[in-house]
Parts: structure tokens; sequence; C-alpha cells
């Protein structure tokens, strides 16, 4: 797709004025061309493509099977059909937690072979020299904190995180201490509401929650759950604004019983 010159782009700077400014950031994952164009005609400010997309677009149970060169690929998709928003990709599991310089490298493949704008990566304290790496380098680090799935293992469940006064107190001090690294944004995911707006007044850098109640700088979800695509998928922080599942599936059977009944195509739909 030709890029649109009239078009402003979004930025992470934009998204710090945003903040600055009071304004609400709205964010959603896109994982194809075809589904990231109409989210950015929707107007939404960032895109994520999250590696959910070991989820929702694999079938796997959990976003740890997805790997670089799969994420490369979604990015790239994404990318084509952009004009306005921020894309930003998740670095997958195991591409940069074991050393800074194996971080820097997927990152430096993910912003150089899909043309994405920063990434995003798990994680607090233990990776902050990773994160400085990646930053010196030039690419934008987004943070992610709280429900980390790529540690669902370690956890054990999806359950809300820092709900105990320990882990948040870490959560908070983890949150200071990605935007001492320069961290442009965090994704805080599924915890208390309060948490999450203690964080948002303690950080200058934006915040986007995703199951963590309404006083943060922005919202982000999955946009098949949104959709109403991921059937069931319903947890209470969702709201879904189509029931797109239920909607293809009577599609795909009406479509059956014309192509049996012999009534697709009909005379007008043929040469
Ligand atoms: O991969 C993803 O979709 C995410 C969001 C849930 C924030 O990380």
């Amino acid at each position: 797709m030709s890029v649109n010159k009239e078009v402003k782009r979004i930025t992470t700077e934009t998204l710090r004025q945003m903040k600055h400014d009071n304004q609400k950031i709205s964010m959603l994952t896109a994982y194809d061309y075809t589904m990231a164009g109409m989210v950015d005609k929707g107007g939404i400010d960032a895109i994520l493509v999250g590696d959910s997309a070991s989820n929702v677009m694999a079938g796997h149970e959990t976003t740890l099977p997805i790997t670089l060169d799969q994420m490369i690929y979604h990015a790239q998709s994404v990318v084509r059909a952009v004009q306005k928003a921020l894309v930003v990709v998740d670095l997958p599991f195991g591409t940069y937690q074991s050393d800074p310089q194996k971080a820097l490298d997927s990152a430096v493949r993910i912003m150089k072979e899909s043309g994405a704008h920063a990434v995003k990566l798990e994680g607090g304290e233990e990776l902050v020299k990773s994160i400085r790496r990646i930053i010196n380098a030039g690419i934008p680090v987004m943070g992610h904190l709280g429900l980390t799935p790529q540690s669902i293992y370690k956890f054990g469940t999806y359950k809300v995180r820092a709900k105990e006064q320990e882990e948040a107190e870490k959560l908070l001090a983890d949150a200071k201490l990605l935007e001492e690294t320069g961290c442009f944004a965090i994704v805080l995911e599924k915890i208390p509401a309060k948490l999450a707006a203690e964080v948002t007044r303690s950080v200058s850098i934006p915040t986007i929650g995703i199951g963590a109640g309404a006083t943060v700088d922005g919202q982000v979800l999955v946009l098949h759950d949104m959709l109403g695509m991921t059937y069931e998928f319903k947890p209470r922080f969702l709201r879904q604004y189509l029931s797109l599942h239920d909607q293809i599936v009577e599609a795909v059977s009406q479509y059956v019983e014309d192509v049996k009944a012999q009534e697709f195509p009909n005379e007008k739909e043929q040469y």
C-alpha cells in the first residue's frame, strides 16, 4: 500500500503528548493485512502485533510457541496496511530473555524486516540491560507488567496478578524502572484497578491497560476477542462489540445450503 502523505502518523511522541493532555490512547491487536487496514481506518492510535497471534491465529494454547520469523511475517502484513497508527510488535518468548545482545538482534530483525515502529517485551528489573541496549540502538520499547503470558508456566494460572502487597510493590518499582530505562509506554495486564491507577500516577510515560480498570492512560484488547470471534473466551474485562463468531458460522452454513440447493450462483452471478 502506498503511503498517504496527508495522514499524520502517530508516533511514540504523540502517545507521550496524549498522556500529558489527558487524552486516552486506543490500542488493538492485529496480525494480518485485511484486519489491520480496517483497524487503522477505524481510527485506532496504536496497533499491537501481539504474540497472542500464537493463540488466535495459530491455535496454540499459549503464546510460547510462536517464533521470531512468524512474528515478522505477521508484522510485515500489518505494516503494509497501516497509514496512521503506531505499530508495535511483540518480541516472542525465547528471543530476548537470555542476554542483551540477543534481545537487540531480535529487535533489529523485527524493525529491519517488518518496517514496524517499536517492540514490546514482558518483564521488569531483570530486563533492564536488554531494554537499555535496544533503546540505545534507536528502537522504541514498550514494557509489559502484571499478567505476562510468556510466564504462564511460572504463574500456573491466568488469574489477576499483584493482589498481594509484595507483588504490587514490585510491580510499581518495575514500572518506575522501565520509565527510567527509557520505555515509551507500559502495558498493564490484569491487575487491580487501584494498583493500575497508582502506577499511572507514578510514571510520566503512558500506561495501557488490559483488565486494569479505567484509570490508565489507554486501553488495549485482542481484536478477535472484542469482535466476538474467540467463542469461549469471555473474561470480565472484555467488552465484545460484535458477535462475529456466530455471524460467520451462520454465513458459512447459509452458503453451504445455497450451494447444495443449487441456489448459488444465480443467473446474475455468472458470465
Ligand atoms: O499479545 C498480546 O495480544 C498482548 C496484549 C494482551 C497486551 O500482549
